[in-house]
């Protein structure tokens, strides 16, 4: 996608020396464009957990970098897998709800094998990074049937989507999930307005989906997390759409805390609530989100800290009584019931068992 009309991915080999990572630095939007570069294992692992890059897609990128450069790292080890295996074990450690990390780690792990080729190591990176952009794409071209037809029902007047968190551009490699339909009805002249929910405690919402929709020309405002339930109810919204960091084989969908809230407005209103999401955030062998999905607990000072700009620099300021106050949860589980569907870069499907292996019957065992 576009930043001042050049185009950037979330991450890529660094030009000027192959043996590192460059990505945007996240912390730092939407008040400067950074760009960071990573040279270790260790320094990828800071990367994820410390959020410098997020969002399941881009994590799993990144754990598939991160496995480059591991093979780098392994190459003088005499235990080459195993050093490999330690990184994997590193770098699947830093967070553990968005199951795209795992998947993309495991699958370096499998392909790398014994080679102690780097250039091979490599080029399995840049297709699972390549795979993720081509799936958002592809969500994009399923997702904006379900706008046009909106628009269509409403005679051109503006389609209001809801969203939450980041599933932008910024969470994968390249054009989103839940963004990439809306970006796709944009960009055909549809007249879209996105309601971005602010997202405590990190803000992605407020700071990263407003930005990029910003750069993309397309209207939104952004709202308190609690505001959605109100415009549901007023008839301000036409359609939900969110991104997932783990969806269950049976649908169940696990994404940023305050999704769960969102989906019972949208069904007390009769609103459509879909997710998107590439098929890399199926986890094919879970069957229950509520008792089987890891939720992540992060640290309860983003609660009881937000940071902001002043005078041109990035501060942070304590908001509660205490320091320390605060759980941290940083997913819920939205249960398969409440959601409409799933849209994926094969197609949109009722979020069910039969329905997601008609779309993808090789996990049919
Ligand atoms: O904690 P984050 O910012 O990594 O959260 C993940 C997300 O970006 C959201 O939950 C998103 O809606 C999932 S789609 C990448």
């Amino acid at each position: 996608m576009k930043v001042n009309n050049t185009h950037y991915r979330t991450i890529w080999l660094n030009p000027d020396d192959k043996k590192s990572i460059q990505i945007i630095d996240q912390r730092k939007l939407p008040f400067s464009f950074e760009i960071e570069t990573i040279s270790s294992v260790e320094e990828m692992c800071i990367a994820i957990k410390d959020m410098h890059l997020r969002g399941a897609g881009l994590i799993g990128a990144a754990g598939a970098y991160g496995m480059y450069l591991a093979s780098i790292e392994a190459q003088n080890k005499s235990n080459f897998t195993g050093a490999l295996k330690k990184s994997a074990l590193l770098l699947k450690a830093t967070r553990p709800t968005a199951v795209n990390l795992t998947w993309a780690v495991d699958l370096m792990l499998d392909q790398i094998g014994e080679e102690r080729t780097i250039q091979n190591a490599l080029q399995y990176a840049e297709a699972i990074a390549n795979q993720d952009a081509e799936a958002c794409r592809m969500i994009g071209e399923n997702g904006i049937s379900l706008i046009r037809e909106i628009s269509k029902k409403k005679k051109g007047e503006t389609v209001n989507i809801l969203t939450h968190c980041n599933a932008g551009w910024l969470a994968f490699v390249d054009y989103g999930s839940a963004t990439a339909p809306i970006y796709a009805a944009f960009d055909e002249g549809i007249d879209v307005h996105v309601w971005v929910d602010e997202t405590r405690p990190r803000n992605q919402g407020a700071r990263l989906t407003a930005w990029e929709l910003d750069q993309h020309g397309v209207k939104h405002t952004v709202i308190p997390d609690n505001t959605g339930g109100h415009l549901m109810q007023n008839g301000m919204v036409d359609l939900v759409i969110v991104g997932s960091d783990r969806t269950t084989k049976t649908g169940d969908v696990a994404n940023k805390i305050g999704t769960y809230l969102k989906a019972l407005a949208a069904k007390d209103n009769g609103i459509p609530f879909y997710v998107a999401l590439p098929s890399s955030t199926i986890d094919w062998n879970m069957e229950d989100g509520l008792k089987e999905i890891p939720i992540e607990e992060r640290n309860p000072q983003e609660i009881s800290r937000i940071e902001g700009l002043y005078n041109n620099k990035l501060l942070e300021v304590i908001i509660t009584p205490e320091q320390n106050v605060g759980s941290n949860y940083g997913f819920d589980i939205t249960p398969a019931r409440l959601v409409t569907g799933l849209i994926s870069e094969r197609g949109i499907c009722e979020a069910n068992l039969e329905s997601i292996l008609n779309l993808y019957p090789e996990h049919d065992k």
